[in-house]
């Protein structure tokens, strides 16, 4: 029995000396030392053996059974560090490499000025209306004539607005004053709303004019609404648009749709009011158009103007976003120049 030992010691050497990872050891501790494993077979005999051999032959059993284990376990171990190192290898990184640059994507500034504008109106208490109420393709009905805009004014005019091939009188919204329309065909006073997007107009493109723009329509009918209102609330906006130190005025205009017609001015941002090329010397930046709703206007969409009076106002986006941060040329806003736009 001991060289039976003895021999299967040897084979169990050999067959480890053959190994390769730490599979090969683990089928090896099972082939000869597992509980159907060889030793185990002649430890089985055991018990036909006299007391004194069972225990000179149980102890060598032991022996050479611990031998082995702690031989596998050094080769496992080997093994085990092997392939955790190659692994290693593989998965190196090189922790001096440059980080790749993915630069962020930012709002762009038209959208912000709109949103800082349509904020402010919202703490006024004006609500914005669903793009439903304010397409950009409508009729000349909701463009001008509702509008109170004479048949033959010069606004109509192909020279100023883009007639489409959908209909004879399909237009490209040269005002976001449609916007007042819809509203109010919708809805019954009291109405407060603002109402952003975008316009088109047939203009020569310069630092000044773009083919397209950005406004924001505002329109307020409820009884014994005045032009006081009309201050009130113009006048906060600009107050927080601007900051509470620059200066403004109201100006006597004229548009078809209000009477009477106002612009508000803000001192020039450039010059502080002196005279300089941005404001053409004058001092002053026009920044929007307003007035109180002209009772035809009411009249139309079959609203009382005996009992209900109203003021809507206008302003472009970029003219305003172009005063306060100064940017002298329109295009600016529109060839997405990441040099212009990062910025902001
Ligand atoms: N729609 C005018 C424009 O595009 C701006 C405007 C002026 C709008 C007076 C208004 C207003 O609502 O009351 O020039």
């Amino acid at each position: 029995m001991k060289e039976q030992l003895e021999k299967i010691y040897q084979d169990a050497l050999n067959d480890l000396a053959k190994a390769s990872d730490m599979a090969d050891i683990e089928t090896i501790r099972g082939k000869y030392l597992s509980r159907k494993g060889e030793f185990n077979e002649i430890k089985k005999n055991l018990k036909n053996l006299s007391d004194d051999d069972k225990r000179i032959i149980g102890s060598l059993a032991n022996e050479i059974t611990q031998k082995l284990e702690s031989e596998l376990k050094s080769k496992y171990d080997e093994f085990y560090k092997k392939e955790l190192n190659e692994k290693l290898l593989q998965e190196r990184i090189d922790i001096t490499l440059p980080g790749k640059y993915t630069p962020q994507g930012k709002i762009h500034p038209l959208t912000s000025t709109t949103n800082e504008i349509t904020s402010i109106f919202q703490s006024l208490g004006f609500s914005v209306v669903p793009d439903s109420c304010s397409p950009e393709v409508d009729t000349e009905y909701y463009n001008f004539d509702s509008l109170n805009v004479p048949k033959d004014h010069p606004a109509r005019d192909v020279q100023d607005t883009f007639y489409t091939k959908i209909a004879e009188n399909v237009v490209l919204r040269s005002q976001t004053s449609n916007a007042q329309i819809h509203v109010m065909e919708n809805q019954k006073p009291p109405i407060r709303i603002i109402a952003p997007g975008r316009v088109y107009r047939n203009e020569n493109i310069n630092a000044r004019k773009n083919n397209f723009f950005h406004q924001i329509e505002g329109l307020y009918v409820d009884k014994n609404i005045t032009f006081g209102d009309l201050k009130g609330v113009l006048n906060e906006f600009i107050r927080i648009y601007f900051g509470s130190s620059r200066p403004t005025r109201f100006r006597n205009s004229f548009f078809p749709f209000t009477e009477p017609s106002a612009e508000v001015d803000v001192q020039c941002i450039m010059c502080e009011g002196k005279g300089c090329r941005t404001c053409s010397g004058t001092g002053w930046l026009e920044v929007l158009g307003c007035g109180m709703v002209d009772p035809n206007v009411l009249k139309t969409v079959g609203i009382d103007s005996d009992v209900y009076t109203g003021f809507a106002f206008g302003m472009g986006v970029e003219r305003l976003a172009m005063l306060k941060y100064a940017v002298d040329d329109i295009r600016l806003f529109f060839n997405n120049d990441d040099r212009f736009l990062k910025q902001f």
